[in-house]
């Protein structure tokens, strides 16, 4: 059987963290799905059309990438999919707990699905999308931290 995972965030905008975690799963998946997910209560910087086209275009040489969108519930989403496992990064203990929260809620609603965490590498560890915005926000480099093609769209953004 084929195995598919999700890998949702709000991709808000994507890291070179988030970009490693992907990565790294693809040698254990045979099909993810990066999906743009709406997390209710984080102001957007890019549209979910805009965060999506960035994914694609970031991902248009992999073909075990597919890039989505969901405006709804992440398990009832992976059902639909027919995928059996969501893919999340932990970056340090502050992540656990709010992780830790998600995947029992997810586990009580769908118990077949299982969550399954990588840790980010060290050298990500530090980065968020919030302080990606605020560096390139006040004129900062992000310079490793994200992928080129985001840094050139944010820009583009923050000129207006
Ligand atoms: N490296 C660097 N940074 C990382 C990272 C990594 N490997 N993994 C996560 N992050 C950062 C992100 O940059 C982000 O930073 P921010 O808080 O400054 O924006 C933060 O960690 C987490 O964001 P992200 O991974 O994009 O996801 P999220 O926590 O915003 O998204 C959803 C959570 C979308 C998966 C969740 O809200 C969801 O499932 N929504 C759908 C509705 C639903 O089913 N809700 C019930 C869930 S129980």
């Amino acid at each position: 059987m084929k195995k598919i995972a999700v890998c949702a965030g709000s991709f808000d905008p994507p890291t070179a963290g988030h970009l490693n975690i992907i990565e790294r799963g693809l040698q254990m998946f045979d099909e993810l799905i990066v999906t743009v997910a709406i997390n209710s209560s984080k102001q957007p910087f890019f549209s979910p059309e805009e965060r999506v086209a960035l994914l694609q275009d970031i991902f248009k040489d992999e073909p075990k990438v597919r890039v989505d969108y969901l405006d709804g519930l992440l398990v009832d989403y992976v059902r639909e999919k027919k995928a059996t496992l969501i893919l999340r990064g932990i970056r340090t203990m502050s992540d656990y707990e709010y992780e830790f929260q998600m995947a029992l809620a997810n586990k009580s609603m769908a118990p077949e699905i299982e969550t399954v965490f990588m840790m980010t590498e060290g050298r990500y560890s530090h980065i968020s999308s919030s302080i990606i915005k605020e560096i390139m926000r006040f004129g900062g480099s992000s310079h490793g931290m994200i992928h080129p093609l985001v840094e050139a769209k944010m820009r583009e953004k923050l000129k207006g």
